[in-house]
């Protein structure tokens, strides 16, 4: 997954050069391991990654998610992490992690 402008998109379906003067990010533009965003520790804080497959899909949706919407319901985070597929979680502790960076962000915790 990857953002490009402000839309999230599967990475392994569009070409390279589509990109040519849009801004694009991926995950590592969130932050890295040394210097982890906020939503990227509350992922790791909520136990919402396991193997990590899907993780930075959910991460970049959830970036997206709370930039329209700092305050979110369940619905709305599961609408917005749609089409990103987990294997491991089961997605409540996603759906937590989701609901613990609003809360980080907003400054609640
Ligand atoms: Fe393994 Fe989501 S953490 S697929």
């Amino acid at each position: 997954m990857v953002l490009i402008d402000v839309k999230a998109i599967p990475s392994c379906q569009v070409l390279a050069v589509s990109g040519t003067g849009c801004s694009l990010t991926a995950i590592q533009g969130l932050g890295t391991i040394f210097d982890a965003s906020v939503i990227q520790k509350a992922f790791v804080d909520a136990g919402a990654v396991q193997c990590g497959f899907c993780t930075p899909g959910m991460i970049l949706a959830a970036y997206l998610l709370l930039k329209e919407n700092p305050d979110p319901g369940e619905k709305e985070i599961a609408s917005a992490l749609d089409g990103n597929l987990c294997r491991c979680t089961g997605y409540v502790k996603i759906i937590d992690a989701v609901q613990l960076s609003a809360r980080r962000l907003s400054g609640g915790v």
